[in-house]
């Protein structure tokens, strides 16, 4: 396996992997890998010649205030677990080299960036829009691989993919969860004790909704509203947003008719969790 640090270093490799006939998997990380990661990258193992992951904790995708500089890390201990799933490249570059002085050029996706978790951190789909790009065009990846734990992120990809003619394919995975049902985040690690035992409401509230339509109910805002109450019972928990919604345009509704999305995202302390499950008509 081996590290690059250098942008031309990567993209010179990548190349010779592709013009080889090789193909590329890839899962871009902001490391302090968990099973989450790790499953995408046992996937794009699987599926592809070369498997390439890229560790780094973007800061373009970061909001004033936000975590960016207390950011779990660990890169040895994520160079490890990559070696282990069979990693070929990983890609570490420093924040000087993806962004030196001067850089000026973001890409930015509309509408789709305006609700759930765009609402609430401006700026932030602009930053892994553009990271992204950069990384594709640098790695030119066959497959890269994203978990649908970010749910708008991954719908987000998708559009850039088909709206700027990149020419791979975006596969979205499951979501892994601890054995008690907490999705798997970097940012669990930062949870108390306590924290991390209210954190359990973010999944039971999303199964609730789910037992909900299943009953019959068709009024979203009535199972919101439950989804709430749920959550406002527990004092540690403070909510950023609670929804339901397209599942492609991310759009609120008013009434279950088809597959639809329930997400959200709520702080716990100085933590914000996000989660989310498809809800399928019976
Ligand atoms: P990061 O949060 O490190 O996540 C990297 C990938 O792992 C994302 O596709 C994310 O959806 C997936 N993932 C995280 N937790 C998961 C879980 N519990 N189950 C399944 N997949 C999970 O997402 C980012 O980094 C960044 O925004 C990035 C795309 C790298 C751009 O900077």
């Amino acid at each position: 396996m081996q590290t690059i640090l250098e942008p031309s270093a990567v993209q010179r490799l990548c190349e010779s992997f592709r013009s080889g006939g090789k193909t590329i998997g890839f899962v871009p990380t902001m490391g302090f890998l968990h099973e989450g990661h790790l499953s995408l990258m046992r996937t794009a193992r699987a599926e592809s010649a070369v498997l390439v992951v890229s560790i780094f904790v973007n800061p373009t995708q970061f909001g004033q205030g936000e975590d960016f500089d207390s950011y779990p890390r660990d890169l040895r201990g994520d160079l490890i677990q990559i070696e282990r799933v069979g990693g070929d490249l990983v890609f570490t570059p420093s924040v000087g080299v993806m962004y030196p002085e001067g850089f000026c050029s973001f890409v930015e996706v509309t509408e789709l960036t305006d609700v759930l978790c765009g609402a609430s951190r401006p700026g932030h789909f602009r930053g892994v829009a553009t990271v992204v790009t950069k990384l594709f065009n640098l790695i030119r990846p066959h497959r890269a691989y994203f978990g649908q734990k970010d749910y708008q992120q991954s719908v987000v990809i998708r559009r850039l993919v088909a709206d700027l003619n990149f020419d791979l394919k975006v596969v979205v995975l499951p979501t892994i969860r601890e054995p008690d049902g907490l999705a798997m985040s970097s940012r669990n690690a930062r949870l108390t004790p306590e924290q991390r035992r209210a954190a359990l409401v973010l999944y039971r509230s999303l199964r609730h909704s789910e037992e909900r339509v299943r009953e019959g109910e068709r009024n979203a805002k009535a199972i919101c509203d439950e989804m709430r109450g749920m959550i406002e019972a527990e004092p540690l928990a403070r909510i950023d947003y609670v929804a339901l919604c397209d599942p492609e345009t991310l759009k609120p509704i008013d009434w279950i008719e088809g597959c639809t999305l329930a997400a959200l995202a709520v702080r716990f302390g100085s933590t914000r969790l996000i989660d989310n499950i498809l809800i399928s008509l019976p």
